[in-house]
């Protein structure tokens, strides 16, 4: 959906979204890092996220009656996509595609609101925080309505099609006891009631941040990184190899777990993916902060071609990644970060004069936005230094240690019975 719609919706359910959310960023006041609270936030009404969960997996939310928010958001695989399915498909009839990659919708409880007035981690002002890839989403409420509207993804008209099939859910006579006998009868509050659910929902601790990965168990000195996760691990710290750390924070300043982003937002210079339909038209460009998507900062081109940092958690449950889910393995990614300036001809097409159309997915003129700190090394056709082979196999090994749900070795462990079967989607 565009930014101008959601801001109508905005307005229909009045009081709902932040002021000037979606538009303008640029009124908020500075925000430094430390504004980021340091914990999770308190656990959300239980009877709420209840009746969040059924109405996060319910189809019939949705135009085609097919596509619940579980669809895309797994818990399987960490609220993420499952797999071949982060480019999905959406709409009345299930064959609408999508233009961005599903991300997991876990650990945004810390991600803080949109501002292009950050004090940013090299000191300078900038852009950061917000939900979805460009920042528009000012709240996980606002956010839903994003893809309940989306015509490629449950495709509603508005709130009063969504509050008719709430009104005939099975759950219908919970959503009466949580918000009142005749809460239908105020289809606009009906429905900004729906999104505080989907909300509370979204806040539940052991869903969403449970902080259960071995990296966790390692910071919490219950467990023993592997030598080969070790040297991940630092290659992943050293600003002068993989410098990971320098966006993806290892570690936070007060000692709460690290979420593996800094919220900021960078251009990477992901490929151009041709497998978005969308990208077939030439003049098509998916620019991040700076549009279509977002409408707020069009003019402001050297936001053009940003994204926000995602987070590394469970990234090793992904099949899709960067925001256009142009790579397919965590080694393609990694081997793209080793690679992207000294061979770019590995990554990207050849115009018709045999030079590389490096930085293919913006238009040439805002090229210049890409990011060039390290590990990117600037020459083509140099030496590869920051990052070995050897560091590849070594930075995977340690991006899996970011998968929750670990179960320390032991033979205690061993002899009980296997791990509860995650829920399925769909379920509930
Ligand atoms: C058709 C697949 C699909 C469905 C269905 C879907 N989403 Fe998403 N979701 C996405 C995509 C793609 C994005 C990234 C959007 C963007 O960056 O513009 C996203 C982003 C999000 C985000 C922001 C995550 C972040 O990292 O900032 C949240 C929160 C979210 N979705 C919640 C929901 C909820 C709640 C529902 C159900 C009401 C839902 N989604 C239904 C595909 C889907
Ligand atoms: C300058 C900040 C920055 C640095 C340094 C950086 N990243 Fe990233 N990373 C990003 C941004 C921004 C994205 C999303 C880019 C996009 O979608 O276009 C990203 C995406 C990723 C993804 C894909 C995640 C997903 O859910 O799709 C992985 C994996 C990743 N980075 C790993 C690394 C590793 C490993 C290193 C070090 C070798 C590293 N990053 C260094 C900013 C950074």
């Amino acid at each position: 959906m565009q930014a101008a719609a959601l801001i109508s919706a905005c307005a229909l359910v009045l009081g709902l979204c932040a002021p000037g959310a979606a538009a303008t960023g640029a009124a908020a006041a500075p925000l430094s890092r430390p504004a980021v609270p340091p914990g999770p936030p308190a656990a959300p009404d239980p009877g709420l996220a209840a009746l969040g969960r059924r109405l996060f997996f319910d189809p019939s939310l949705s135009a085609s009656g097919k596509l619940a928010c579980a669809s895309c958001h797994d818990p399987r695989y960490a609220y993420g996509p499952p797999p071949h399915k982060a480019l999905a498909l959406g709409g009345p009839h299930m064959n609408r595609p999508a233009t961005r990659a599903v991300p997991s919708l876990r650990y945004l409880e810390r991600v803080p609101p949109f501002s292009v007035k950050v004090t940013l981690g090299d000191g300078g002002v900038g852009p950061a925080g917000g939900l979805t890839w460009d920042g528009r989403a000012a709240s996980l409420r606002e956010q839903a309505m994003i893809p309940l509207f989306g015509p490629n993804e449950m495709a509603n008209a508005g709130p009063r099609q969504v509050v008719a099939k709430l009104r005939r859910a099975a759950y219908a006579a919970q959503f009466r006891l949580e918000f009142g006998a005749r809460v239908f009868s105020r289809p606009d509050e009906a429905f900004a009631d729906a999104l505080l659910a989907l909300e509370a929902f979204e806040r539940t601790p052991a869903e969403f941040f449970p902080y259960s990965s071995k990296y966790d168990a390692y910071l919490r000195g219950e467990a023993q990184l592997t030598a080969q996760e070790k040297r991940g691990l630092e290659v992943f710290d050293s600003p002068a190899r993989g410098n990971c750390a320098n966006c993806h924070l290892s570690r936070s300043a007060d000692g709460s777990p690290p979420l593996f982003t800094d919220f900021e937002f960078d251009n990477i210079g992901a490929p151009r993916n041709p497998r978005i339909p969308a990208n077939a038209d030439p003049n098509y460009y998916d620019m991040g902060l700076c549009g279509p998507q977002r409408t707020d900062l069009t003019a402001r081109k050297s936001y053009c071609g940003l994204f926000r940092t995602p987070t590394l958690r469970n990234v090793a449950v992904r099949d899709a990644f960067f925001h256009n889910g142009v790579f397919g393995s965590l080694r393609q990614v990694v081997q793209f970060y080793q690679q992207r300036d000294v061979l770019p001809w590995q990554w990207y097409p050849r115009n018709a004069d045999g030079t590389i159309d490096k930085v293919d997915d913006l238009p040439v003129a805002l090229r210049r936005n890409l990011d060039i700190d390290p590990p990117f090394e600037g020459r083509e056709g140099g030496q590869i230094g920051a990052i070995s082979d050897a560091d590849i196999d070594d930075l995977i090994a340690f991006m899996r240690t970011l998968t929750d749900g670990y179960q320390p070795p032991g033979p205690q462990r061993a002899a009980q019975p296997p791990a509860k079967a995650p829920p399925a989607a769909g379920a509930g």
